[in-house]
Parts: structure tokens; C-alpha cells; sequence
């Protein structure tokens, strides 16, 4: 692949060239290394001819690109999303003499001029991840459905067995079959109709995650396709129990996943959602198989949504489409007493700094200017920290932007100490679109805790911005006719005793 264009993320993953969506099958193995698979047309720059695309990697920000992991039989059918697991003790019977077999477990989607029937196959791999063999007794599950995909699986220690979740797309539906060896399948009960409806409930995930002060939970999450009642993609979770045949969330509260994560009760969902909003960029996110359930699950999110990733000028400019987000780790904490809130902060990110832009453990009220055209990356974190902060001191805001130094285009965002944080990407005049969005925003809680913080990434055409350290978090693309290359980072109007500190990195180039 190429990776120089001037649009092209450096710290963020995007395929060497073409079209990609979501990510798929992503595990840690046994040796560290981490696989990411994806949704990918090796032939063009929209999205059709699905196969599986494959990037490995030690830290999850440098890729090594592989060759296609799993490919379509014909040209009426297309591999769509699905998850894979480590066979470690051979259930399936397809690794007598190993236990680092893989299995991947995908929708077979079969499309002539119209969509027709989805059913899950697997495939298995006996070299780690690398090539798979499609399994004679392919399909897996049908249902004699054409909206019925994008399978994840789970190993369920108590029970023994393996557990798939798979959406009825245009049902509303999340369906939970159990296995003993991931070949014979057994539908053990629905989760349906909850929170957000949407358009379609796409790319399910089940999974243990940590709680803060508690004993790990189960979780379940589910993409709503555009046309969700906010508009546009969101994501939207249920902390709950699962026995390992039926899944009981806590309460009839969704929660929105990224930006706008406020909670939506049922009794409201067929009223107005004005007061939330959400950010466009990220869907379909998907966490890592391998990780034990008590430790911070790692996730990542294809950054872009169905409204306008096919028309995106990084096709005709550059040859590619979407990328992804950047890896988070995710776990549960109780934030205000509301229940449970996910937090989402980026992975390690600080093992990816290289250069020191600007340090102040005191700005008080001021500015920071800096012009970063020579960082080779083009790629910046940043980080705002107040500390000292009482709720009569809950004042000012912090406020970011980013310029073409050539243009005068810009990405700007802020944050109302204990009130709004906001993001707009309207300056940047590469992109033209009724869905593409100009801003979002959303309101945080202060937690009492006597901080504030905002912190982000700006990577050549994404912006990743977190408050209170991942407590919301959200994801924007964004297209400048010219490179962005200077930036602001200040504060105003901020309390008397509450300290500003600011650090703002260069990140490495990943490629
Ligand atoms: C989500 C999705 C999935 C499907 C895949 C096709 O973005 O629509 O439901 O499996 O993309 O590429």
C-alpha cells in the first residue's frame, strides 16, 4: 500500500488500498500478536465484492498488511461480517495435533441484483490466522433469511460451550445459539426490540467487561444502521446477566456507545431525540476475542457509516476508503449513581509519542500556538488536564483547533468545564454532503472528582476526542482540501486555585 497521501491516517488503521468496512474476526493469540480482519472489496472503492482483508500487529498502531484471509466462492456471493475464536482444546475437531487453531465464523451473503439469503459458515485455520479452509458442511446456521449476519462468538466458561450472537437485521432481533464443537448450532433464545431501533440491528457483540468496583459483567452491544432516530450509525450497549443461553439486561435502559452516550429509556424511544446527539464515524465496532474477561476489552470501530463512505474524496484522490478507529480499551464503571456507563479510552497511545509539541503544568487563562508542518506524521495527541476544581469552580471552557496554514481550513472543538464538549468540522471544504454533519456535541457529568479533563488525536482526516479520560469519547472524519498543520490548544474564563495543564505530542507514523 501506499500510505503518503495527504489524507491517508497514519496512526489509524486503512486498507492498502480499495474499500474496507467494518472490522472482523479481530483475537489476540497466544504469542501477543493482534489480528485484525476486516470487511474488504480488494477490487474497487465502494463497497460490493466482500472478502476478509488481514493486518497483524504487536502494538495494534503498527500493521503489517496480509494477504486475503477468506474469499468468496463465486460472484454472487460475499463474505460478509463475522468474529473468530482460538480452538484451544480442539472442540471442533478440525486441530488434532494443535492449540492455536482458528476459527472464523461469517455471513455467506449471496447477491445476484437483489440481496438474497445470509446464513453463517465457518472457516478454520491451522497456521495461526493466516489461510483458512472453508468447512465442508457449510452452512452453519440458516434460517432462511435475507437479513440474518454478521455472527460473534464467545467461549461460556460455566456452561462449556461456545455461544454465537447474530442479528435478524430488519427484525430488531439479536439471536443467541449455543455449540459444543462451533460446527452444530442450537438456538437458545432472542434478545428483542430494546433500546434504539433504527433502520437494522447490525455487527452484535457479547462480552465480558470489568466494572469499576465490581465483579466483571456481561455486555451486550449493537450497531444501529442509518436511519437510527438520532441519525446517522450509533452504538448502543446493555450491561446485563447472561447463563449461558439467555441474556437479561439490568435495566430497559440503552445506552449510546461514543459521543451522545446519554441513556434513552424505552418509554421514550418513540418520542424526540433531539436532546442527544451523536457523532458519524464510528460503527460497527467490534471487541478482541483472548482477553480474560476481568481486564479492559479492546475494541475497534470502522470510522465511517453507511450515508456517505462510498463517496468520500479519499476514493478519486488517493485510491482508498475508511478507515479504522483507533483501539480502545473499554470497561464499566458507575458514574453518577445512573448505573452503568461505559468508558473508552484509546490503547496505550502514549507508546506511540515521539516528539514533545508543548508541556505547561500552568497555563492558567492563555493560548499555545504551535505550527507542526515538519512532523512527519502529520498525526497529534493532545491532552488538557484541570485539577482543583470544586462545583463553584465548574467555569470556562478549554478550547482546540486545527488550521491549513495553506488554506485556512480548520477542525475545532471545545469543552465547558462541567458542561458541553463539542466538536466541528465544518471548515474543511474536501467533502460536501447532507449527511456529513458539521457539529456535535454532548454533556458529560462531572463526577465530583474534582477534574476535567478533554484529550484527543488529529490524524491527517480523523479526529478522536475523549472526556474525563474516555468517559465520552467520539470520532469524526473530515476532509481538508490542504494538509492541516498548525494548531491552538487554550483556555478562558477559567476559575481562580484550578490548574490548566496541557501536553501536545507528535505520534509516530505507524506505516
Ligand atoms: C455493517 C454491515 C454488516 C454486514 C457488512 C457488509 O456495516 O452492513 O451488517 O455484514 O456491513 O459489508
Amino acid at each position: 500500500g501506499n500510505y503518503t497521501g495527504s489524507l491517508r491516517p497514519q496512526v489509524h488503521f486503512s486498507p492498502p488500498q480499495q474499500f474496507m468496512n467494518d472490522p472482523n474476526g479481530m483475537f489476540v493469540d497466544a504469542n501477543g500478536t493482534w489480528h485484525l480482519y476486516y470487511q474488504y472489496n480488494p477490487t474497487g472503492t465502494v463497497a460490493g465484492n466482500q472478502h476478509w482483508g488481514h493486518a497483524t500487529s504487536r502494538d495494534l498502531y503498527h500493521w503489517e498488511n496480509q494477504k486475503i484471509a477468506i474469499f468468496p466462492d463465486s460472484s454472487t456471493s460475499y463474505i460478509y461480517s463475522g468474529s473468530a475464536v482460538v480452538d484451544v482444546n480442539n472442540t471442533s475437531g478440525f486441530f488434532p495435533d494443535q492449540d492455536n487453531g482458528v476459527v472464523a465464523m461469517y455471513t455467506l451473503a449471496y447477491y445476484t441484483t437483489e440481496p438474497g439469503l445470509q446464513v453463517q459458515e465457518i472457516a478454520y485455520s491451522k497456521d495461526g490466522g493466516y489461510t483458512f479452509e472453508k468447512y465442508s458442511g457449510n452452512p452453519v446456521i440458516d434460517i432462511n433469511s435475507t437479513q440474518f449476519r454478521d455472527p460473534k462468538i464467545l467461549w461460556h466458561a460455566e456452561t462449556q460451550h461456545w455461544v454465537v450472537v447474530v442479528a435478524y437485521a430488519a427484525d430488531f432481533v439479536i439471536g443467541i445459539y449455543t455449540s459444543p464443537n462451533l460446527r452444530d448450532w442450537t438456538h437458545a433464545s432472542n434478545f428483542s426490540h430494546h433500546g434504539l431501533l433504527g433502520r437494522q440491528y447490525e455487527c452484535p457483540n457479547l462480552v465480558q467487561m470489568p466494572m469499576q468496583g465490581g465483579d466483571p459483567m456481561y455486555m451486550l452491544w449493537i450497531s444501529i444502521n442509518p436511519g437510527a432516530p438520532l441519525g446517522g450509525s450509533i452504538t448502543q450497549y446493555f450491561p446485563g446477566t447472561f447463563n449461558g443461553t439467555h441474556f437479561e439486561a439490568v435495566d430497559q435502559v440503552a445506552r449510546i456507545a461514543d459521543f451522545g452516550k446519554g441513556s434513552v429509556s424505552l418509554t421514550e424511544y418513540s418520542g424526540s431525540f433531539a436532546w442527544l446527539t451523536s457523532d458519524a464515524d464510528n460503527y460497527a465496532g467490534q471487541l478482541f476475542y483472548g482477553i480474560p474477561g476481568d481486564q479492559k476489552q479492546v475494541s475497534m470501530a470502522w470510522a465511517s457509516n453507511w450515508q456517505y463512505c462510498q463517496l468520500v474524496p479519499t476514493g478519486p484522490q488517493e485510491g482508498w476508503r475508511s478507515s479504522m478507529s483507533l483501539p480502545r480499551y473499554n470497561y464499566l464503571t458507575n458514574l453518577t449513581g445512573s448505573g452503568y456507563d461505559l468508558v473508552s479510552a484509546p490503547f496505550n497511545i502514549a507508546s506511540q509519542f515521539t516528539q514533545e509539541l508543548a508541556f505547561n503544568t500552568s497555563l492558567g487563562n492563555s493560548t499555545i500556538l504551535l505550527d507542526y508542518s515538519s512532523l512527519p506524521s502529520g498525526a497529534v495527541y493532545f491532552e488538557a488536564n484541570l485539577t482543583g476544581l470544586t462545583a463553584s469552580t465548574l467555569a470556562g471552557s478549554v478550547n482546540f483547533t486545527f488550521t491549513s496554514s495553506i488554506s485556512g481550513e480548520s477542525v475545532r472543538g471545545g469543552t465547558f468545564i462541567g458542561g458541553d464538549t463539542w466538536i466541528d468540522r465544518s471548515r474543511t471544504y474536501g467533502f460536501d454532503n447532507p449527511f456529513f454533519t458539521d457539529k456535535f456535541s454532548v454533556s458529560p457529568v462531572y463526577g465530583g472528582k474534582g477534574t476535567w479533563t478533554i484529550s484527543g488525536v488529529v490524524d491527517r482526516s480523523i479526529l478522536e476526542v475523549f472526556v474525563n479520560g474516555g468517559e465520552q469519547s467520539a470520532t469524526t472524519t473530515f476532509f481538508p482540501t490542504r494538509p492541516l498543520d498548525q494548531m491552538s490548544i487554550g483556555a478562558v474564563g477559567i476559575a481562580q486555585n484550578v490548574t490548566v495543564s496541557v501536553a501536545v505530542w507528535g505520534l509516530g507514523d505507524a506505516w
